[in-house]
């Protein structure tokens, strides 16, 4: 399995280009399973979750062509409406194939996501939703089967519908299945995502009717067909965040391109109060330190709070920071796996339900760490780049779920970074 093999301190410096958001492909490539003709997207990074949604949607006759970050979907001959347990265990957003599915062609068979590594993390929503939008679904033999063939039409039916939980691809799932649904669909206490937002975007210009996207209230006219359209992905704000953390933990000046300040305020914000000097230009950001930074304390929740996504990384950048923080974990329950690795760095970080206590130390110390979910890993390079000596970051098949060419990127900066096999 690849590692990564980093020797700490040096300062990063230089220019980067965020690549297109994760976490905005993904929704958007199974929204491709509502059209009739081609979508054709640009900006979807070279990520591992990326290769298995377009495996999944592969299995299911969607025709794909890929060329560099643009990737074509055909989904006019779809043969097969099931998305098996082997492919979403690999890959939780899996079971954003169903509302597609569903609403499109009646019937759909997803499987349940397993126990996931950063917490329990159900998809009952999802289910409650598409009831409520008048699907008939069963759960069995761990699957969802999902079906519409008694409604009228075979359609969804649109329907007014309360999230208890803010959840962002519940939200997508739900969004997606009430474009082709019959009448109209209110959704309430839904995500704010930017990531939701780019979905409603394309799904505009497929010739869906959506209002309120990016707040809480999103108003969906279903329409009884989508077409294909083009759609540029928006950028990834935590790739973008995760580098503007490292420019601040290192102590240099790393500017980044492709990048939206004005999805990243909560972030800036504890930056810029951590000592960080944040300057904000069209579509770029750069960041300056001199790697002097104070203790920030954070609290995760949903947009436009402070990213659970970007957790781990302010705890690294913690672990050296002057002063005492307190990292609060509001969105999952299991979330503080990076701090046993810390600890192993020389970090001080102690638990206390779901609050770590961090105490800045002088230095941390390099040595092998784990990871076992995608921001912990990029928690644990970040801690890498500051430690003294060699880090060694194993299993890093996490960091190529979501950090397009994350070593080429450091090594631009001026990182030692290498990956071994
Ligand atoms: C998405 C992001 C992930 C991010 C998370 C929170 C994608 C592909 N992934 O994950 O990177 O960390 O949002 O910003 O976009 N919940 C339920 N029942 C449900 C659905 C969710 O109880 O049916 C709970 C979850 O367990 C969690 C909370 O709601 O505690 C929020 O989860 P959710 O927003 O759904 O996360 P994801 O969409 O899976």
């Amino acid at each position: 399995m690849d590692k990564l093999i980093i020797q700490g301190g040096q300062r990063l410096n230089g220019e980067i280009t965020i690549s297109g958001a994760k976490n905005a492909a993904l929704p958007i490539l199974c929204a491709s399973l509502l059209a009739e003709t081609p979508l054709e997207l640009s900006g979807v990074a070279a990520l591992k979750d990326i290769d298995t949604t377009i495996k999944l949607l592969d299995t299911m006759g969607v025709k794909i062509a890929r060329n560099g970050d643009k990737v074509s979907l055909d989904a006019s001959e779809v043969a097969s409406f099931e998305a098996t347990y082997e492919m979403v265990k690999t890959m939780r957003a899996s079971i954003l194939v169903l509302g597609p599915l569903l609403t499109r062609f009646g019937t759909a068979r997803v499987s349940l996501p397993g126990g996931c590594a950063i917490g329990s993390r159900p998809v009952d929503l999802h289910i409650k939703g598409l009831q409520a939008l008048g699907a008939a679904i069963h759960i069995t033999h761990g699957y969802i089967q999902a079906s519409t063939l008694h409604l009228p039409n075979r359609r969804l039916q649109g329907a007014r519908y309360y999230m208890d939980l803010v959840t962002v691809t519940g939200t997508e799932n739900l969004m997606m299945a009430a474009s082709l649904a019959e009448g109209t669909t209110v959704l309430e206490n839904a995500a704010k995502e930017p990531e939701v937002v780019d979905l409603a975007e394309c799904l505009i210009k497929m010739g869906a009717k959506i209002t309120g996207a990016g707040s809480d209230v999103i108003t969906i006219v279903g329409v009884e067909k989508l077409n294909g359209a083009n759609h540029n992905i928006v950028c990834d704000r935590i790739e973008a965040g995760t580098y503007m953390v490292a420019a601040a933990m290192t102590g240099g000046e790393v500017k980044l391109n492709n990048a939206r300040a004005d999805l990243l305020d909560a972030v800036i914000k504890k930056l810029r109060y951590a000592g960080a000097e944040v300057k904000v230009g069209k579509d770029t950001i750069t960041v300056k330190s001199d790697g002097n930074l104070k203790a920030v304390n954070i609290r995760t929740a949903p947009h436009p709070a402070f990213p659970t996504d970007m957790q781990a990384q302010f705890m690294a950048l913690n672990t050296v920071a002057d002063g005492v923080a307190k990292v609060t974990e509001t969105i999952f329950e299991n979330r503080f796996m990076h701090v046993q690795e810390m600890q192993r760095l020389g970090a001080d970080i102690s638990i206390d339900g779901n609050t770590a206590l961090v105490k800045g130390v002088e230095f941390l110390d390099g040595a092998t760490v784990m990871a076992t979910d995608l921001r912990a890993s990029a928690s644990l390079v970040l801690a890498g780049l500051v430690a003294r000596g060699e880090t060694v970051v194993e299993r890093i098949y996490h960091l190529d779920r979501g950090y397009e060419q994350l070593e080429e990127k450091l090594t631009k900066l001026g990182a030692k970074v290498r990956r071994s096999n």
